[in-house]
């Protein structure tokens, strides 16, 4: 039996994963309808060079399970540190998180979000069973990057921004 979220073991593991500050991303696909579909995902990280393989993981209990394991291409959007509205608007449920966003599109006319300091365009290479969540590794198709925008830090449970000594 897995422990309850409100568990303080659980909530102790939580805050102290919050001392591992992360980026933020945005990860976005098609659902087979063509709908654009996204969400803000902290999990991300570097794999492997060669080949070029990043991972994430994503709550098995989201509806969008089935979607991003379907989907053959998925973009991995770097949140820009002027990006919190973003994070925010793609981290709530919503019929239409996309409402007046301009994005574009990459391979498979997968959605790549706008002022974003990188972007990884993604085709499935694995997924694995990760206790409550799923793990994805993508293998990375395109990247792309705005070394003029930094990127937005999470630590905490907040939003930070990185400074230079
Ligand atoms: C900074 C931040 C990081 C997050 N990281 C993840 C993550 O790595 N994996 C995940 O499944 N959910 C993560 N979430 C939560 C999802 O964004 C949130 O549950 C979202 O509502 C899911 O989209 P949906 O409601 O459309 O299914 C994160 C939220 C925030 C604010």
């Amino acid at each position: 039996m897995t422990a309850p979220k409100h568990d303080p073991v659980v909530r102790a593991f939580r805050d102290t994963l919050g001392m591992f500050p992360t980026g933020v991303t945005v990860i976005t696909a098609r659902a087979p309808s063509g709908e654009p579909i996204g969400l803000t995902v902290s999990s991300f990280n570097s794999v492997s060079l060669t080949p070029p393989l990043v991972v994430w993981s994503l709550s098995g209990h989201l509806p969008s399970v089935p979607i991003f394991e379907n989907a053959g291409v998925y973009a991995i959007n770097v949140l820009a540190e002027d990006q919190r509205d973003l994070s925010q608007r793609f981290a709530r449920r919503s019929d239409d998180k996309f409402a007046g966003l301009d994005f574009t599109e990459g391979v498979d006319g997968v959605p790549l979000l706008p002022g974003c300091s990188a972007w990884f365009q993604c085709r499935q290479y694995a997924r694995h069973p990760g206790g409550d969540h799923v793990v994805f590794i993508g293998e990375v198709l395109r990247f792309e990057r705005d070394t003029a925008k930094r990127p937005l830090v999470f630590q905490g449970g907040a939003y930070r921004r990185l400074t230079d000594d």
